[in-house]
């Protein structure tokens, strides 16, 4: 079975081709990581560029629909539709030659998001998930897992940053999801892959804060589509407003939350 919708070809298309330089540039890093000036704006320069490529393919398929993209924000036009965007999810991952990163592009439309694609270029895993449709990877539709017990579970989180203004809360929080697990809590460093894992059952549960949309648009129907919830840390769906997410399997979710709020 597979996704077959003329948005998801537009998605699966685009991706595809912006892939390409992502991966070119990633050979590249390689060799700058030994130089003195390091690969840092060889990386920024590769986002705009990537970014470029997905929003050109975008416009050229569906040219009435808005943008909101990392690098450039906002481009609005006079459509229900909108493309949520970012090129690179694990920028610093990226950097440092760590091949775990991804492309995430979601589509809102009135303000819910309907399609979502998350591609990983280096394993060549393309995650796809619409509306009433399924979430698929590589075709295959994928399921959340279906663990109860908090203890045996994998869970997986990505903060918290140096200027973080709630640091010492979400170490709390790390502190209190480490004494509840046999195996240690996991940072991959791409919130869109994380969500894409959990979509597929890899990963039972993931929390964190002050994320941006476009981080989490594409996870969102993903998970969704594939069993899963998606709550703020209240339990509620504010996440994009609150900037803290929590997406598990359904068995987990609410004892997730209660500890969240503990
Ligand atoms: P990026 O690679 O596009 O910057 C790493 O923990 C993950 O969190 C990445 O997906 C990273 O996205 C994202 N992230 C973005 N802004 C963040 C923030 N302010 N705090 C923590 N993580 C953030
Ligand atoms: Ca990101």
């Amino acid at each position: 079975m597979k996704l077959n919708s003329a948005n998801i070809n537009v998605l699966v298309k685009t991706c595809r081709k912006a892939a390409k330089v992502l991966i070119r540039d990633f050979g590249e890093i390689e060799k700058l990581q030994v130089s003195v000036k390091g690969p840092g704006d060889f990386v920024s320069s590769s986002d705009k560029n990537v970014e470029k490529i997905i929003i050109d393919e975008l416009n050229k398929a569906r040219p009435n629909y808005s943008i909101l993209s990392e690098e450039i924000g906002s481009i609005n036009k006079d459509s229900e539709f909108k493309w949520i965007i970012d090129p690179i999810d694990g920028t610093a991952n990226f950097l440092h030659g760590v091949p775990h990163f991804a492309i995430s592009i979601g589509l809102e439309k009135n303000n819910e998001i309907v399609c979502g694609i998350i591609y990983d270029p280096i394993k060549d895993e393309m995650f796809t998930a619409e509306k009433g449709s399924g979430s698929y990877l590589n075709n295959q539709r994928i399921r959340v897992s279906n663990r109860s017990s908090l203890k045996d579970c994998i869970i997986f989180t990505g903060g918290p940053r140096q200027n973080l203004k709630d640091k010492e809360v979400a170490i709390d929080e790390y502190k209190k999801f480490s004494s509840l697990v046999n195996i240690p809590i996991r940072k991959m460093g791409s919130a869109a892959l994380d969500m894409a894992y959990v979509a597929a059952g890899r990963c039972d549960g993931f929390w964190q804060r002050n994320l941006n949309f476009w981080d989490i648009a594409a996870g969102i129907i993903l998970i969704k589509e594939a069993g899963g919830i998606v709550k703020d840390f209240k339990g509620k769906d504010d996440y994009i407003e609150n900037q803290t997410i929590l997406a598990a399997n359904s068995k987990i979710n609410t004892e997730m939350v209660k500890i969240l709020n503990s």
